[in-house]
């Protein structure tokens, strides 16, 4: 059994589009988690943060990671939020590698500025902010990671590479 392949960062570090291009080359199958709870949930994530706020889409959230992988061979793209509660991580860590795709706020900035899907972005989309919540976030993405990849000015091939180089 292949281990799996847990993908974390920032908001549009591009976990989502890595995921679908390394399931393609690795034969792995793909869980997409924000999509898997939307689906789930019959609601976007914009609703469920409005109507039961983010405790609650944390707790789903959870919920969901404790259920994943059990298959082995999976490839997870993981909401951006996932690292902030501690049980995730150890779950992440204990059945499969973490990669972390990191970028600069003004990366980010560049690839979700038009973005109306994420609430924790919407009223804040600006780089200051992106590099606020990053900052608070770099130490628990750095701690949960196997596999550290800067993003910045790579091609989605030359992304994939180095992951599998790496793994
Ligand atoms: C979040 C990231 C989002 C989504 C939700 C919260 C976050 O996923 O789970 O909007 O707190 O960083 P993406 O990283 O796929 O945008």
């Amino acid at each position: 059994m292949r281990e799996n392949i847990f993908l974390i960062g920032f908001m549009g570090a591009g976990k989502s589009t890595i995921a679908k291009a390394l399931c393609r080359e690795l034969q792995m199958q793909l869980v997409e988690m924000d999509a898997r709870i939307v689906e789930e949930q019959g609601m976007s994530i914009n609703d469920i943060f409005a109507q039961y706020g983010e405790d609650h889409f944390r707790d789903i959230e959870s919920q969901l990671i404790l259920t994943l992988g059990e298959e082995g061979n999976t490839i997870v793209s993981c909401g951006g939020g996932v690292v902030v509660r501690p049980r995730n991580i150890e779950f992440m860590k204990k059945s499969g590698k973490v990669v972390f795709l990191s970028a600069t706020p003004e990366t980010i900035y560049e690839r979700v500025k038009n973005s109306t899907d994420r609430p924790i972005l919407n009223g804040h989309m600006n780089v200051e902010y992106i590099a606020e919540l990053m900052e608070k976030r770099r130490a628990l993405y750095e701690a949960a990671a196997d596999i550290k990849i800067e993003t910045d000015g790579k091609s989605r091939p030359e992304i994939c590479k180095e992951i599998m180089e790496r793994l």
